[in-house]
């Protein structure tokens, strides 16, 4: 058994930069061999802050290296699917960001691959990895809630468009906006705590009517603000609502990176036949149920370990014992479906069927 599994960082951005790299950096049994970036100076910068790993430019150059075990995926969503497939093809595991893909078609090759050649491909949706988030799983698993009948969703923010003009706001970039960027962490956590029902019909409306024109749009302060363009362009969803009858619950949500309300917020509520609970996103939970004639409110507190590092630990213990995980392409591709639904019933004003 190999002493250490040697990965590369494939974009070193924001999401390399705060999440894998430091997870890698801190696990024992994983080395960084290389940093890759199409900006030179942020590989050579991983390799300075770090002080392991080589700084490469250009992907291909390191396919064929037969010590190369896996690599993270985290340049924008347009490359997912063409350097996740790259590697799997040369023999190496892969942990992609979400989305998965910019389409549902590009999420399905992802997949195909994977199981072609045998490889892991875990996407990277964190939320898999919330001690809150398993917690109200095996809540709703021991039913605790009873018959959970509806899930309502939102991740609506007031002024948060990230880096207008750039690569977040071009479709051709993105695949999408707050649905694709947002909405994707919101329905992938819905469809792992209720057990994956699978979607039967979708409905659902984007609007894209806050970011254009790029000079009107007025805002506090920009995350992803380097990229800000004013000559860019804006042609995704600023915001997105929609409703999805599953298996299971009714999934409806509201999401927005940019609405004239300035308190929506990011929650998920789960409504059951004997209890409910309300996930505050990214943060704890509280249970609302009944005893013996009374209405309890409990707000549980327990020991939050950080999501995006157990991911990474997790997919480097996948890498090892050769176990596909819980964020496998054969989950989270769901909801790359639901989601593709979403944008064909949008463009068509029409609910989608899809079982
Ligand atoms: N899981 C999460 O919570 C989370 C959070 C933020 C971003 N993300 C995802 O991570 C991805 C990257 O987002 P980010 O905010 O880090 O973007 P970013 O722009 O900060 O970083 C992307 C990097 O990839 C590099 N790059 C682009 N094409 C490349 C190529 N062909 N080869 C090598 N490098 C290339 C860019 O130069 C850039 O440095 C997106 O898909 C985003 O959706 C996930």
């Amino acid at each position: 058994m190999k002493d250490k599994i040697k990965v590369a960082v494939i974009g070193c951005g924001n999401i390399a930069t705060s999440a894998h790299i430091p997870a890698y950096v801190s696990d024992p049994t994983a080395e960084i061999k290389y940093f890759c970036d199409i900006i030179p100076e942020r590989a050579e910068a991983a390799v300075k802050n770090n002080g392991c790993g080589k700084a490469v430019v250009d992907y291909k150059d390191i396919l064929d290296d037969p010590e190369l075990d896996a690599v993270s995926v985290c340049t924008h969503n347009d490359m997912h699917s063409v350097i996740s497939i790259d590697f799997m093809r040369h023999g190496k595991d892969v942990l992609c960001e979400k989305p998965a893909a910019r389409v549902l078609s590009e999420a399905e090759r992802m997949l195909a691959v994977s199981y072609e050649t045998d490889r892991i491909l875990s996407i990277g949706v964190c939320n898999r990895y919330s001690d809150a988030v398993n917690k109200i799983k095996d809540l709703i698993s021991g039913g605790v809630l009873g018959e959970v009948y509806h899930v309502y969703a939102s991740f609506r923010a007031y002024r948060s468009i990230p880096g207008l003009g750039g690569d977040f706001t071009t479709f051709a970039a993105s695949g999408g906006g707050s649905l694709i960027d947002w909405g994707v962490h919101y329905l992938d956590l819905v469809e792992y705590v209720c057990g994956s029902p699978d979607p039967l019909t979708v409905s659902g409306e984007a609007f894209s009517k806050l970011g254009s024109p790029i000079k009107d749009y007025l805002f506090t302060h920009m995350w992803a603000s380097q990229d800000y363009n004013v000559n860019g362009t804006y042609d995704v969803d600023d915001s997105v609502t929609g409703l999805i009858r599953t298996t299971g619950p009714v999934i409806s949500f509201n999401g927005a990176w940019a609405e004239n309300i300035k308190d929506g917020g990011t929650f998920i509520d789960f409504m059951g036949t004997k209890g409910g609970i309300h996930h505050d996103y990214c943060g704890g939970f509280t249970l609302y149920t009944q005893k013996d004639g009374m209405l309890l409110t409990t707000t549980p507190e327990f020991r939050m370990k950080e999501m995006h590092r157990e991911e990474v630990l997790d997919f480097i213990r996948c890498v090892r014992a050769h176990e596909r995980n819980r964020n496998d392409i054969a989950e989270a591709i769901k909801t790359s479906r639901i989601m593709q639904a979403v944008y064909d019933s949008s463009e068509s004003h029409r609910e989608i069927t899809l079982a």
